[in-house]
């Protein structure tokens, strides 16, 4: 049994990796307001006071657009805070598994990026992501960096939800088809988590689900699987629907690493997309109208 300090375990990752390691490990998770890890001592602190074997970070500040304006904020809790963490661990000798993004590629490569790829990213969170990585390799210490994108599942705001309220409350929804990546379901990364910590060597990784679609695609497909008419979703392009912080448009993590150690193969996002609506029709259906 290991001792796993989770960060961010509130937050949607967070909270399922507690319910997948709780089952074979010792477990505690911390989040705000236990300490903000963006203040100098908090990490040690928390080392000190949890004794853990193994950390997995997954606080973050991960409001993509908010980090264009906030973006001293979003620096301190995506690289400095991490830098803050990192060293603890390694003056702990504890190991630490840091959560990143496909938003430090810039998406202009349509086949996908793989582990080895140089970071550039394209916009402000993206770059402090990949300063986070940066820190966690300085560190000195064992570490695992994580890479995932388009994350869905219980405990927060996400695509999956949004898309099921629009189609609720309007005849058309439209969505950027020209946006690609790899969905992926809390639990399933959360069991990719468990296994590196059991079983990975250290470096980086990339987790998804299996497959890729667009932003367009996703929403179509959960129409189809939620009894709607998918033709109820219309394409449109990112050009049409401005935001903050630029996007990659492809941002397709290639897993071959995952592969190397012999990591159980991800279900298809399909698959992963019907075991969530499951869970929501189990635990809060939606109700017509809903906001
Ligand atoms: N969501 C995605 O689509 C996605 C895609 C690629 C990678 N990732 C990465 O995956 C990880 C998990 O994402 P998620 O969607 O599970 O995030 P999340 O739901 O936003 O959870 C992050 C948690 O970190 C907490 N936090 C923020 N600032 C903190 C601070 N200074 N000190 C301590 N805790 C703090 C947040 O608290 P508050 O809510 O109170 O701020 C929140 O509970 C992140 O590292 C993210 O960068 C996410």
């Amino acid at each position: 049994m290991v001792k796993v300090l989770v960060t961010g375990g509130a937050g949607m990752l967070g909270r399922a990796c507690l319910a997948t390691m709780r089952e074979r490990h010792a477990v505690v998770g911390v989040d705000l307001p236990d300490g903000d890890l963006t203040l100098p001592g908090v990490a040690a602190s928390l080392m000190s006071r949890h004794r853990p074997d193994w950390v997995v970070h997954t606080a973050a500040f991960t409001d993509v657009d908010g980090a264009e304006t906030q973006a001293e904020r979003a620096f301190a809790v995506n690289a400095t805070a991490t830098a803050h963490l990192a060293r603890a661990c390694a003056e702990a000798g504890a190991g630490l598994s840091y959560l990143s993004t496909d938003y430090v590629f810039p998406g202009d490569n349509p086949e996908g990026y793989g582990e080895e790829s140089p970071r550039a990213p394209i916009n402000h969170y993206g770059q402090t992501k990949a300063r986070g990585e940066e820190a966690v390799e300085a560190a000195g210490g064992r570490w695992q960096i994580v890479r995932t994108s388009w994350l869905f599942g219980p405990g927060s705001k996400n695509f999956v939800l949004s898309i099921q309220k629009a189609l609720a409350a309007r005849s058309q929804v439209r969505v950027v088809a020209d946006q690609t990546g790899c969905p992926t379901y809390a639990p399933d990364l959360a069991a990719v988590l468990l296994f590196l910590l059991e079983n990975g060597t250290p470096g980086i990784y990339h987790a998804t689900n299996r497959g890729s679609c667009t932003w367009f695609g996703f929403a179509r497909e959960i129409a189809r699987q939620t009894g709607h008419d998918p033709r109820r979703v219309m394409a449109c392009a990112t050009a049409d629907w401005p935001t903050s912080a630029r996007r990659p448009a492809c941002s397709i993590l290639l897993s071959r690493r995952l592969e190397d150690v012999d990591c159980p193969q991800r279900p298809p996002w399909e698959q992963a997309l019907a075991a969530y609506l499951a869970w929501l029709e189990r635990h809060q259906p939606l109700r017509a109208g809903e906001e």
